[in-house]
């Protein structure tokens, strides 16, 4: 998904800034431009392709301006080229913008543009918000004004008010050539405060190596950022102040530490992860507590249903959840994919709590689902990686993941951390309900603290996973199968098979294979099975058996000795409660989708058409 970046201060700012977009390459993009102030003009360096290439652009070691604006593009509107992407000016090069999200009404306000004489250049939606600011610095109420300063803010305050959509967007203008003037709606953006020199981001990691001082944009708020201030104002441009927030991230964890790709690092932190999410929350014999929230019995005793909310891998982590829920505090919990929640016109009121999940704790869908639950007076609880993000400032309670930054598009660290969350949630939830045995709770309890040496386990020997990955890597389709909460496993092992080494993968539930799906099986096609519940061996094995008997290539994830073994390979991993099973099961997933990815050759951190952030609809 598109990024941001922006620099002004004393040093050059076009380092900064492609160092910057750098660091948001992760989030998936197709084009990139930087815009800087060079002696009372804008330039604009951009082209499709990577960020990489902007350094072979003519006239780029030029630029000594230390004003600038930065951009990478996911197209939506518009192919890939150099025309569509961002810094887009208005047609006498005044101003220059780049914005995140998308523009809904643009055709509309390209026609009103059109018919006051403004020529468009490109297919984008963008290309109108500097159009429309240089319409409203001449035309609008603001152009009597003698400031420029004020005049600007005025002119983009005019012009957003126009917009139908969502926004992240910076401006720069020779005509004040001191300041950038930020505004937000539905699409990140922060503020990283320095020592004479300030710096702009859709994403903290892009900055953070500069600052750890930050503010956080909010909805409909608008910033004027220099040198040395930063000043804030409300969507009526009345001025306010706003709390810095300390954003505690390490910067080298947002690099590949001597890994060969984010993706294998993140899914090497995945103990560290899990002790940072389990943290203080608990220890063993004594209740659960969060310091961010604190529920009451009466509310608890009073829900009815629980509705969690989330897109793809968080919303897989949401199916563990429910299993864990449902069994320790007896509340009947459905999950729902945010995209379908939120036009499903869901059953929800006031007896109802509603679980948002979100590693970026940006993406449109589950923010709009989460808004909707509020309007019908449902309670929120937004499970979030990134403090502060849009979807932890929209809920009545937010809960952190603390995994650190997860900056490879497939989410591998985030999943893990979120089911340890799901399950420590409920443990509280559980404590204050009492509907559960404490011998039970206390037990999970135990196996919860003891998972990241557990994942350590499985991390020490990856052999027989990437001699797997040797063996199928050509493969055009794969099967998962597992029933229960192996079942949630087979569907993240299918998700992140397909997102990085693009092979066609089919997750089902194991004894639903035979109502349709067994007709695909075929001689040598790869099904890999998932049976960790001693409840369901047998019945997963039958399962198993059916595509065995069918000539299928087999690979088993098991905690069980398994009464035979006409399977190819067998991965074991520790046993643990059944509940919290797949944090352990996804490990051996995940590798084996790393590793496909990487015999073919794949970039693995940046798939193909994806992005890390989905912050459009
Ligand atoms: C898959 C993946 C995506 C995200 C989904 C939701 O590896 O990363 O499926 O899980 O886009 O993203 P967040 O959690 O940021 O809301």
């Amino acid at each position: 998904m598109c990024g941001i970046v922006g620099y002004i201060g004393t040093k050059k700012a076009t380092p900064i800034l492609v160092d910057g977009l750098l660091c948001l390459e992760y989030r998936g993009y197709d084009s990139a431009g930087i815009a800087t102030l060079e002696k009372n003009e804008i330039k604009v360096m951009k082209d499709k392709g990577r960020v990489n290439n902007l350094y072979n652009l003519d006239g780029i070691n030029t630029l000594e301006g230390t004003v600038g604006i930065a951009h990478t593009r996911w197209a939506t509107h518009g192919k890939p080229s150099k025309e569509n992407s961002h810094p887009h000016t208005d047609n006498s090069n005044t101003f220059a913008v780049v914005h995140n999200g998308i523009i809904e009404n643009y055709l509309d306000l390209r026609t009103f543009l059109s018919s006051k004489g403004y020529t468009f250049f490109s297919q984008t939606d963008t290309e109108v918000i500097p159009n429309l600011i240089h319409y409203y610095f001449y035309n609008g109420s603001v152009s009597v004004l003698n400031d420029n300063k004020e005049k600007l803010l005025g002119a983009v305050k005019l012009a957003i008010q126009d917009l139908k959509g969502s926004y992240a967007i910076e401006v720069i203008s020779p005509l004040c050539p001191n300041e950038i003037i930020v505004v937000r709606k539905d699409s990140p953006l922060v503020i990283g405060k320095g020592e004479n020199e300030n710096y702009i981001a859709s994403d903290i990691p892009a900055i953070l190596k500069y600052t750890k001082n930050f503010y956080l944009l909010d909805d409909n708020e608008f910033a004027v950022v220099s040198t040395n201030t930063i000043s804030f104002f409300d969507n009526t441009l009345e001025e306010h102040n706003k709390t810095i927030k300390n954003i505690d991230w390490d910067a080298n964890a947002a690099g590949k530490e001597g890994f060969d790709d984010y993706m294998l690092k993140e899914i090497f932190e995945q103990p560290t992860a899990i002790r940072e999410t389990i943290g203080s929350r608990f220890s063993l014999g004594e209740k659960c507590s969060f310091d961010d929230i604190e529920i009451s019995k009466e509310y608890l005793n009073n829900v009815n249903k629980i509705y969690i909310v989330a897109c793809g891998t968080a919303m897989h982590a949401g199916l563990t959840g429910k299993t864990i829920l449902e069994n320790l505090c007896q509340i009947p919990t459905v999950v729902d994919i945010a995209s379908e929640f939120r036009y499903r016109n869901p059953l929800i009121d006031e007896q109802t709590l509603c679980i948002y999940i979100s590693q970026s704790g940006e993406t449109a869908d589950t923010i709009a689902a989460l808004k909707l639950a509020k309007q019908k007076g449902a309670k929120t609880l937004a499970i979030s990686n990134v403090i502060g993000s849009s979807i932890t400032r929209e809920a009545d309670y937010s809960i952190y993941t603390h995994a650190g930054p997860e900056i490879a598009v497939a989410s591998t660290k985030a999943y893990s951390s979120q089911v340890v969350l799901i399950a420590i949630l409920a443990v509280y939830f559980a404590e204050i309900l009492e509907r559960c045995d404490k011998k039970i709770i206390e037990r999970l309890k135990e196996d919860i603290i003891d998972l990241p040496s557990k994942v350590e386990k499985i991390l020490d020997d990856t052999e027989i996973i990437k001699e797997f990955a040797k063996k199928v890597y050509t493969e055009k389709d794969m099967f998962f199968l597992g029933r229960g909460t192996d079942y949630n496993v087979a569907l993240e092992g299918s998700l992140k098979l397909k997102e990085i080494s693009y092979i066609h993968s089919e997750a089902y539930a194991a004894g639903e294979l035979k109502h349709g799906p067994i007709a695909l099986i075929e001689n040598d096609v790869t099904v890999i099975g998932i049976i960790t519940d001693s409840n369901l061996v047998e019945k997963s094995i039958s399962n198993i058996q059916e595509v065995v008997t069918r000539g299928a290539k087999t690979l088993i994830i098991t905690n069980q000795i398994l009464p035979n073994s006409n399977f190819d390979f067998i991965i074991n991993i520790p046993k643990t409660n059944f509940l919290i099973s797949p944090i352990l099961s996804v490990i051996p997933m995940q590798l084996i989708a790393y590793y496909i990815a990487k015999f073919k050759g794949l970039d693995v951190d940046k798939p193909r058409n994806l992005a890390k952030s989905v912050t459009v609809e």
